[in-house]
């Protein structure tokens, strides 16, 4: 006869949030795409029926973490040039954004995070971008190696007001 072996777990801490959905997509970095990844990332947060103001917020912060792919990551190699974008949300109505490029990195994240810094100053660039991700998101965290890429994670907890 087999050993009956039953198993009981107790937690006295309160469950840490889960993943309950989740899309991944991949396109060239043209800057048409940026609009299509806006509209994409709104089309899935949608489900969460979010307010005007969160979903505005969602989609410039995108919009900028897109754009910087495309014409900073892949200045140099703008030909076969991938976005990855990656979106989910959480049991606690956190919604998490990943944009990913392959292209030429960040040197020095915390200088091109501050407010103005552009390597662009010529391509009407205010040096905005990082800075509208930080104060339209709760949460941005961004990591770059040279010549390998940047990876740019947005989360921002949706009010349901
Ligand atoms: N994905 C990326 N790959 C390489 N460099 C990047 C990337 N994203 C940002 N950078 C660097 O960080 C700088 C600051 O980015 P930020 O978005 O704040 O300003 P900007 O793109 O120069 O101007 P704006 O967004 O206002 O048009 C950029 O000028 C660029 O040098
Ligand atoms: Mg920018």
């Amino acid at each position: 006869m087999s050993e009956k072996r039953n198993t009981v777990i107790k937690s006295t801490k309160k469950s840490s949030p889960q993943t309950i959905n989740f899309f991944k997509c991949t396109f060239p970095a043209k800057s048409i795409n940026e609009s299509f990844a806006r509209t994409a990332v709104s089309a899935f947060v949608s489900q969460l029926d979010p307010t005007v103001s969160d979903m505005a917020d969602l989609k410039t912060a995108v919009s900028e973490a897109v754009t910087n792919a495309i014409v900073h990551g892949y200045k140099d190699s703008p030909k076969d040039s991938l976005v990855y974008l990656s979106v989910s949300y959480k049991t606690d109505g956190t919604v998490s954004v990943e944009i990913k490029d392959k292209g030429c990195g960040i040197e020095d994240i915390n200088k091109a995070m501050e407010p103005m810094f552009t390597t662009s100053p010529g391509e009407e660039r205010s040096g905005m971008g990082f800075t509208v991700m930080a104060s339209f998101c709760d949460k941005i965290k961004v990591s770059s190696a040279l010549g390998k890429g940047t990876t740019v994670i947005l989360e921002k907890k949706l009010s349901y007001t």
